[in-house]
């Protein structure tokens, strides 16, 4: 099993350009469900969750064809072409979907394009019991009949689905795409309420709009879809990885270094920049670029509470923790969105850490330096928050099961040597 290697210690200068977003991708490229002509998407990142996602709309009969897309700086973001022309079946094995979570995306499209589908109950990053009640109601409310069977859910609605009203109890990113994504082909209007506002949602709502869909309120948490017979192939570009934006914004900060992020959009990461900021960081935003810079200052101790977009982000949490580490003081980090999201926490102690866990909250007391040390963790922020300690700590740091980082983070390794940092890639 591969490891990475990194020896700290050395400041991160130069540019490194920004991918296509994971979370915006996977819901893009299954709306390619919703519509028989083909759907092409640019900027998509090269990444193992696309992969397992385009290996199950395969399985379902989508063909797929992919292209290079090279920027003037050398980046390479992919374009895929996804035409549903005839689907050859609505079942998502267990073999498949057991790999990542955001599988469940393909229900709601295949219901309502299929009137059907089977779907293995998911598996993916091991953060908490992430339930998938919020999907199954909401299509239940649009007219499908449900079943839970032998690990499959079993969706049904020979007679199409019909626009509802639908307030969510909790907001939900992945049960907001799937009901939107069924509710643009159902029979009237759909209105979701408190539905989540993350800009993967716009995303999604403004791809779908250039297939012929009609939705008003896009952006806010209030979703009202006007349900159409049929929808049209589209051409659209992903937006820029606000996570991996984040990531590397604190590489720069946690290293002392200076780094420019190209094909960013600084708007998607304030509540991010804004802690950077709170925390003595420099940053600056251009139409494209996020520049990050810490300038041997030392990095005050901020209190972060992770919350739904426009709050922060809780696929940044384990990277913030890890540059309060650091700090001169004691910050409190408190996960309000996943239960057992603090998996890094204990590795990051090996490192010389010292945080105490209570409850959905962390106190992270600064300390000086951390030393590199073998290090392993279990879900996919939680490796490179990792990473991020080992680019900083002292001496050598030896990152384990690497498939984690290959899931969502693209060429990372090379991304964070090319700025000067000593990572190299190792296959046993
Ligand atoms: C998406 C992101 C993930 C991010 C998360 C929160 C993708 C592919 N993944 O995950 O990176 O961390 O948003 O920003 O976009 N919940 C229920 N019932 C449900 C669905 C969710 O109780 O049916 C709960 C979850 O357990 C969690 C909360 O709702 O506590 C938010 O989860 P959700 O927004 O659905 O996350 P995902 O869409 O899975």
């Amino acid at each position: 099993m591969d490891r990475i290697r990194i020896t700290g210690g050395i400041p991160l200068e130069g540019d490194i350009p920004i991918s296509g977003a994971k979370n915006a991708a996977l819901p893009l490229m299954a709306a390619s469900l919703l519509t028989d002509e083909p759907l092409q998407l640019a900027n998509l990142p090269h990444l193992m969750d696309i992969s397992t996602l385009a290996n199950l709309l395969t399985s379902l009969g989508v063909d797929i064809t992919m292209e290079g897309d090279a920027t003037e700086d050398g980046h390479i973001g992919r374009v895929l072409t996804l035409t549903s022309g005839d689907l050859s079946g609505a079942t998502a094995p267990y073999d498949l979907v057991r790999k990542m979570r955001a599988s469940i995306l393909v229900l709601g499209p295949l219901l309502a394009r299929a009137g059907e589908a089977q779907v293995s109950l998911p598996g993916g990053c091991a953060i908490g019991t992430r339930p998938v009640d919020l999907h199954l109601d909401g299509l239940t409310e649009l007219g499908a009949e449900i079943e839970l069977t032998d690990g499959y859910i079993q969706a049904r609605a020979p007679r199409g689905l019909t626009g509802s009203i639908i307030r969510f109890p909790k907001a939900s990113v992945g049960a907001t795409e799937n009901l939107l994504m069924a509710a643009t082909l159902a029979d009237g209007e759909t209105v979701l309420e408190n539905a989540a506002r993350e800009p993967e949602v716009a995303d999604l709502s403004n791809c779908l709009v250039s297939m012929g869909a009609v939705i008003e309120g896009i952006g806010t948490d209030r979703l009202v879809i006007s349900g159409v017979p049929h929808l049209t192939g589209a051409r659209y570009r992903v937006m820029p990885d606000r996570v991996e934006t984040g990531t590397f914004a604190i590489a720069a900060a946690i290293t002392g270094g200076d780094l420019t992020l190209r094909h960013a959009q600084g708007a998607l990461v304030n509540a991010v920049t804004e802690v950077m900021e709170r925390a003595g960081v420099e940053t600056w935003e251009d139409e494209d670029t996020l520049r990050v810079r810490r300038n041997g200052s030392a990095i005050s101790a901020v209190d972060v509470i992770t919350q739904p977009y426009p709050g922060f982000p809780t696929d940044m949490q384990a990277q913030v923790m890890a540059l309060m580490a650091f700090s001169d003081g004691a910050s409190m980090i408190t996960e309000t969105i996943f239960e057992n999201r603090f998996m890094h926490v204990p590795e990051l102690a090996r490192m010389g850490a010292d945080i105490t866990i209570s409850g959905s909250s962390a106190m992270v007391r600064g300390v000086k330096s951390l030393k590199g040390a073998p290090v392993m963790a279990t879900d996919l922020r939680a490796s490179v928050s990792l990473v991020l300690a080992g680019l900083a700590a002292t001496g050598e740091t030896l990152v384990n099961r690497v498939y984690h980082l290959d899931r969502g983070y693209e060429r990372l390794v090379e991304k964070l040597a090319a700025c000067g940092a000593r990572i190299e890639r190792i296959s046993d």
